[in-house]
């Protein structure tokens, strides 16, 4: 393609096939107006000079693999404006006193949202934790480093052969610290939201982590912690939710 602009690329992509139904609340439209004015921010602010390749296409995001102008790699995460539901949301919202003075509508939930996870990172970042290096947000949009190669990104680690004892063994001690020292709860942890990169398990996907002073973390700790014991113990690992929960839960490093 001779004119790899950001924006010509993305309006030429999927999300657009539907050009009738542009602004519109469309199931499944990413890229409302108030989106389109958004990418053009954010490709003028971090100076994004193309769109590589799509990365993801969820329900309620879009991850685009970008080349910066210096070159550099980077992921953008773009949360769709319309299937972002509200009322789930502020389950993650209310209560976590980051983020609870702020004020929030339905318009502006999402804007939150991707603030909320920017700051997530940042702290899950600065205790320790591998995840993502967050370097901006803007409305409904996330610019983070990219894990992976030119080939592709880092795989879930659901798609991985082997390995899975020493993967366990660093996600504990990863739980341990985002609790610990993040005092942060994920809220959405499973095999899916966990990268595997350069030898290490990633944390991604920090949207609705919770300070683990929310009323709920404690409910969200105990289900992050089912679906990681689940998963190992399919996978052969000896491990077990109680002990995983009282590990985490015990604050002196063990
Ligand atoms: N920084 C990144 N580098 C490389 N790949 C990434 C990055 N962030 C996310 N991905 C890939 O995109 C997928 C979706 O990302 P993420 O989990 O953050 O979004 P999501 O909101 O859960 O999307 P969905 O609506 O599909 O559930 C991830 O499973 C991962 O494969
Ligand atoms: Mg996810």
């Amino acid at each position: 393609m001779n004119d790899k602009s950001a924006l010509k690329q993305l309006i030429e992509s999927d999300e657009f096939s539907n050009r009738l139904n542009l602004d519109r609340k469309t199931y499944g439209l990413v890229f409302d107006k108030r989106t389109l004015n958004a990418i053009y921010e954010v490709i003028k602010k971090y100076d994004i000079d193309y769109i590589d390749f799509p990365i993801s296409s969820g329900k309620e995001s879009l991850i685009f693999n970008i080349k910066l102008r210096d070159k550099s790699t980077r992921a953008l995460k773009i949360y769709k404006m319309s299937t972002l539901k509200f009322s789930n949301t502020m389950e993650y919202i209310k209560g976590d006193y980051r983020f609870d003075r702020e004020k929030i509508n339905r318009s502006n939930v999402v804007y939150v949202w991707a603030q909320k996870e920017y700051t997530n990172l940042e702290d899950i970042r600065n205790s320790g934790v591998h995840a993502p290096k967050p370097y901006g947000f803007y409305k409904n949009i996330l610019l983070m480093s990219y894990l992976g190669t030119s080939r592709g990104p880092a795989p879930q680690i659901k798609d991985l052969q082997t390995g899975f004892n020493e993967i366990y063994l660093k996600l504990r001690k990863a739980i341990w610290t985002m609790y610990n020292r993040a005092n942060i709860v994920h809220a959405d942890l499973s095999e899916y939201n966990i990268l595997y990169y350069r030898k290490d398990p990633y944390i991604i996907d920090v949207g609705q982590s919770v300070s683990t002073k929310h009323p709920m973390a404690e409910e969200f700790l105990k289900r992050d912690i089912k679906n990681i014991s689940t998963f190992f113990l399919k996978k052969g690992i000896e491990c077990d939710a109680a002990e995983l929960y009282n590990y985490v839960k015990g604050g002196i490093d063990a």
